[in-house]
């Protein structure tokens, strides 16, 4: 398949490319575009062969249930069975932008987009893109991470040429994207709002909004014998090719640790990389990777995703990672990295 790949100045959005983009979306085709979070990879959510065609081009198991992604509040009526009170506070508070709600979904979705289950991720985006282009849709469109299966998520589009060109209809370049870790998804079928992936949105901040709110306990364990609800966060995820270490503790004993790690394994001949930060980045050895500033965490949460690409790029055989506060935002960022680590964690 030949993949047209545009560019749409977020700022000036050529209405007549989007219009194009959406007819594709309603004839069954796939397009990936950008969020403020990730990338995502288009389809139409009302139709079951779109979401069949989206787990095919990812390389995903079709019991991983796809986000729909809506432009206008109201519109979520349409495609659940109700709309419960905590709902519309949190659309109020957080939407449009990077949290999803799980709710029981209606007949018009099918199953395919929900992987089997009968609820459906829903979720308002900020992006002006993504926005115009549910508007030119059917106004829901099924959109997991546009990235291959396992691949960190993309938060440029050649990161989406890199993994899905030739696989899919079209890919819209809308330029890097603004938070760069996935929506933060709250589940609303429970007794007491769970979070089930953490993210820009932080459980502080629904703790203003929401009476109780809850971690799903599957997120936090470390053992694999809890199993995460979201059932995307089961699998192995956000992972680079080499393997990778994340070293905790002090920071100055880090910084040791890793000189010390890096040092044997020089010498053993491999290539290794470095996840360091501003403050850090100073290390002899090693591909260093400047993440950015341990002062400022948006710039480590849109950084993570790319850099763990780069890596990939520069084929080291062994990633040693600094690590960061999991406080506020910082969550969803150790969750990434954890996962991406296979949970290899040092403790200096
Ligand atoms: O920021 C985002 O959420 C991005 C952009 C494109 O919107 N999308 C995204 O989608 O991250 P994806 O498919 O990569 O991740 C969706 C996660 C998966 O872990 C999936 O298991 C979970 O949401 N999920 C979706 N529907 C669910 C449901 N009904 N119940 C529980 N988990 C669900
Ligand atoms: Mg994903």
């Amino acid at each position: 398949m030949n993949t047209k790949i545009i560019k749409i100045d977020p700022v000036h959005i050529d209405q007549e490319e989007i219009e194009a983009a959406g007819k594709i979306l309603i004839n069954g085709g796939l397009v990936a575009f950008p969020t403020e979070t990730v990338y995502g990879l288009g389809g139409d959510a009302l139709n079951a062969e779109a979401s069949k065609k989206i787990y095919e081009a990812k390389g995903r198991p079709s019991d991983n249930p796809l986000i729909v992604h809506i432009s206008s509040v109201d519109r979520m009526t349409e495609i659940v069975k109700e709309v419960p009170p905590q709902a519309y506070l949190l659309a109020e508070k957080f939407w449009p932008g990077p949290m999803t709600l799980i709710l029981h979904k209606n007949d018009r979705i099918p199953y395919e987009t929900t992987g089997g289950m009968d609820t459906v991720a829903i979720r308002l985006p900020s992006d002006p893109i993504a926005r115009a282009l549910i508007d030119a849709s059917s106004g829901f469109i099924a959109a997991p991470s546009a990235n291959t299966s396992g691949r960190p998520s993309p938060t440029r589009a050649e990161h989406v040429i890199e993994d899905l060109n030739g696989r899919i209809d079209e890919i819209i370049d809308g330029g890097a994207v603004g938070i760069g870790l996935e929506s933060t998804i709250i589940d609303l079928t429970e007794e007491v709002p769970t979070i089930l992936r953490p993210g820009y949105v932080t459980l502080e901040m629904l703790q203003e909004v929401l009476d109780e709110v809850r971690v799903d306990p599957g997120l936090i364990a470390a053992d694999s014998k809890r199993k995460p609800k979201a059932p995307g966060m089961k699998y192995r995820h956000y992972a680079p090719k080499a393997e990778l270490l994340l070293v905790e503790g002090d920071n100055t004993k880090v910084v040791d640790k890793i000189n010390r790690l890096c040092e044997l394994a020089v010498r053993e001949g491999k290539s290794v990389g470095i996840l360091a930060t501003e403050e850090t980045k100073g290390y002899p050895k090693g591909e260093v990777l400047c993440i950015g500033s341990r002062k400022d965490e948006d710039s480590i949460g849109r950084h993570l995703f790319g850099i763990l690409r780069e890596f990939d790029r520069m084929q080291v055989d062994v990633i040693y990672s600094e690590s960061f506060s999991d406080a506020r935002f910082g969550q969803a960022i150790m969750n990434r990295l954890l996962k991406a680590a296979g949970h290899h964690v040092l403790e200096v």
